[in-house]
């Protein structure tokens, strides 16, 4: 009787505590007081749920910040100084360098509010508000409607909710499904337009390490950068002036220089953008065996082409470090994700549980009417998919984002367009005028000698590495006319063509009318980016588009069907762009047998990597210095200066930048990775491995004072000791 009632009241316990119970997720955070502040609070947590998301008072919520769309970013100041990853700086520190200034190279420090660089076109965004509008955006949907009018219904709703909600003020809303569309919030922005950039380290600090210590735990990498955020007189976001003044938040981060152990509790607050964690083995097989490989494969490629060019010229190297780390770094995410799923089954674990849950649906008529179909149907879908993805993604890598004067030659289709019917002069001249600026940015980045090597070898692997129907005519007719030896036409190419020289160039649009559409229809950039575009608009993008459509309305109900089964498990959904919390603990862990990693780094580790004879590992004399003399300030943890740190908190991209959050709300860390043994958790969490990597917010403050002798900016921070 007695281990029944105790039984009972286990159930019991279990079915009244709606908490989540791991560390994984990435929850939402105006539901943090309904499913996890309780065991945050467990953890060790020292506040309130109101403390991290509120409307009616300052809070964290006020001080995260979506740094440019892609990163996530965070006010440290009073007067709008922001942090966030050297990463995630890097497009605007390497738009104001040059030869004679390159920041990317020896760092930028504004040692005034004058010298600060302003960032046309970069925005920073917080959140107002957030709300639960799923009610609204299905009113009127009925049983009965076709999947079009269920989604005209949904977007005509949605529609309508956005344009009330932004009203009467200066913010944007906008509509976002959850859980695959079986939920909908409403989110409410403030968007602030003058960002200026106030200081980064060089990149033997920012970046220390390079694309060779990227994704990897230990790590030593400064991955951080200052910014300031500037509004207008009344504190609201302007474009920028000289007149404008930093934007006073409404709450800025204490400083921790407590430091971080093992066990510690710590969450991040940020902008994760996507993940796949409900998807059917289906998927998962998609893209670790037909997806992954291909991509590997012709990024290896690319990368080893732009390596060796950069490696050889110091120019080539400010033009191309940012597409580089770009190409390299999903290329490495790949490799670790394929390990990843393999080392964790995730492919048979999720066939084990698709066949537990196909028994359990037919255990029961009224459930196999609404989900029978599933799964069989994935089948089939995926099979088409397995083949169309893949030429989908190939044929991009290869023309839209491989050869960079074939990408590059498809925006002059705007002005060629323009002469077919009756020329509009005033357009025409808008669309040189466009064309002209657009041209500035590409071929400042630009170098003929590495694009024709891109050609050879990409034009080769497109043909040997798709099946000849999925290849272009055009392509095919090139191919056949040189013998399948690009080398033999890419001199003459890259000697005459006007997209690979800015001069010719402005020379061809500057003179550019109805017969220049002529010469443009011979230019072999030109007809292949036209030729492929119309063969995958015939071949592959209806189909590829129809069967993700359906795939997207089966995800809905595959999300349903899931909750159903596990009722008392709490479901986080997918990251999608928008502000969750995190949470977890500093904690190392085991990368393979018989090796543990520390959950954190020091400046030694810095000085035992130091190799002038390779740049990503030249350490800059000045830190050198002041490791020998142990000039470490107040930014010292058992005697050394700490740089990065692991916890378990679960990020994806677009964490990065992230704050990092101790017990009592203060900020110790600035996330920036993950560790290479558990990135597969974008498809599947690890709790024994998936680990998120920050930087150590002391290091920042030692770079800052130390390094840079840029203390001012110390004085506006809220530090606590
Ligand atoms: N892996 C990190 C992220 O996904 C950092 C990337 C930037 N660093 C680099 N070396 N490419 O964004
Ligand atoms: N480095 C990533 C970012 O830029 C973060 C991650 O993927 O863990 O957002």
């Amino acid at each position: 009787m007695k281990t029944k009632l105790l039984a009972f009241a286990l159930t019991l316990m279990i079915f009244a505590a709606p908490f989540s119970r791991a560390d994984e997720g990435m929850w939402i955070p105006l539901l943090i007081e309904k499913y996890n502040i309780k065991l945050m609070q467990e953890k060790g947590f020292k506040l309130s749920a109101e403390d991290i998301y509120s409307v009616n008072k300052a809070c964290m919520k006020d001080a995260v910040l979506s740094f440019g769309g892609g990163c996530t970013g965070e006010v440290i100041s009073p007067d709008g100084l922001l942090i966030t990853n050297h990463h995630c700086g890097y497009g605007q520190i390497q738009k104001h360098s040059s030869l004679e200034h390159d920041y990317l190279t020896d760092g930028f420090w504004a040692m005034s509010r004058e010298e600060e660089l302003s960032n046309p076109g970069l925005t920073v965004t917080f959140l107002k508000s957030m709300a639960d509008v799923t009610d609204k955006v299905m009113e009127g949907v009925t049983k009965e409607m076709t999947a079009e009018e269920r989604d005209k219904k949904i977007n005509s709703n949605m529609a309508e909710i956005r344009k009330k909600a932004a009203e009467g003020n200066n913010y944007s809303a906008f509509v976002r499904p959850f859980y695959m569309g079986n939920q909908y919030f409403l989110f409410v922005n403030e968007s602030f337009r003058d960002v200026r950039l106030v200081g980064a380290p060089p990149s033997s600090i920012g970046k220390f390490g390079g694309d060779t210590d990227n994704w990897i735990w230990p790590r030593h990498t400064g991955d951080f950068s200052l910014f300031r955020i500037y509004a207008g007189k009344d504190n609201k976001p302007a474009d920028y002036s000289k007149d404008n003044i930093p934007y006073k938040p409404l709450y800025h981060f204490p400083i921790s220089l407590k430091g971080v152990k093992e066990g510690d509790f710590t969450m991040v607050f940020g902008y994760p953008g996507s993940t796949s964690e409900y998807v059917p083995s289906y998927h998962v097989d998609m893209v670790k065996n037909y997806l992954n490989p291909k991509m590997i494969e012709i990024r290896t490629k690319k990368i080893d082409i732009i390596d060796a060019a950069m490696n050889s010229d110091k120019l080539i190297r400010i033009q191309y470090s940012a597409k580089k780390a770009g190409l390299s770094n999903s290329w490495k995410k790949w490799i670790g994700e394929n390990q990843g799923l393999e080392r964790m089954k995730t492919i048979d674990k999720k066939r084990e549980f698709e066949s537990k849950l196909t028994e359990w649906i037919n255990a029961d008529k009224e459930r196999i009417d609404k989900y029978g179909k599933i799964l069989p149907r994935y089948a089939e879908l995926y099979s088409k998919l397995n083949e169309l993805n893949p030429v989908s993604s190939y044929t991009s890598e290869v023309f839209s984002g491989g050869v960079e004067a074939i990408g590059f030659s498809r925006n002059i289709k705007s002005l060629a367009d323009l002469y077919n019917a009756t020329p509009d002069a005033e357009k025409i001249k808008t669309a040189k005028a466009n064309l002209l600026a657009s041209a500035d940015g590409f071929f400042k980045n630009y170098d003929a000698g590495t694009d024709k090597k891109l050609f050879i070898a990409l034009m080769t692997m497109y043909g040997e590495n798709l099946a000849p129907e999925w290849q272009a005519p055009e392509y095919l007719k090139i191919k056949s006319s040189c013998k399948g030896d690009f080398s033999k036409i890419a001199d003459k190419l890259y000697d005459k063509s006007v997209f690979t020289d800015q001069v010719r160039f402005k020379a061809f649009i500057g003179s550019f009318n109805k017969s220049s559409v002529s010469k443009l229809n011979k230019d072999l950039f030109y007809l292949l980016i036209l030729d492929v575009n119309k063969f995958l608009d015939a071949n592959v993008r209806p189909e590829l588009g129809r069967v993700s459509s359906e795939i997207q309305k089966l995800n809905r109900d595959f999300m349903t069907v899931q909750m159903e089964y596990d009722k008392a498990r709490v479901f986080y959904p997918d990251a999608n762009s928008t502000l969750r919390v995190s949470y977890g603990s500093i904690k190392g862990y085991e990368s393979r047998d018989g090796v543990y990693f520390k959950p954190y780094t020091t400046v030694k580790g810095i000085m035992e990597k130091d190799n002038p004879a390779i740049y990503d590992y030249d350490v800059p004399e000045k830190l050198k210095t002041l490791y020998r003399t142990r000039d470490f300030g107040p930014y010292t943890q058992d005697g050394e200066v700490p740089v990065c740190f692991i916890a378990n908190n679960h990020t994806t991209g677009g964490n990065s930048g992230s704050p990092v959050i101790n017990a009592d709300g203060h900020l110790i860390g600035v996330n920036f990775d993950r560790a290479w043994e558990g990135v597969a958790s974008d498809i599947a969490f690890n709790p024994s491995q998936s680990r998120n990597i920050s930087l150590d917010i002391r290091y920042a403050l030692f770079i800052i004072d130390k390094f840079a002798g840029a203390g001012y900016l110390l004085n506006e921070m809220t530090i606590v000791k």
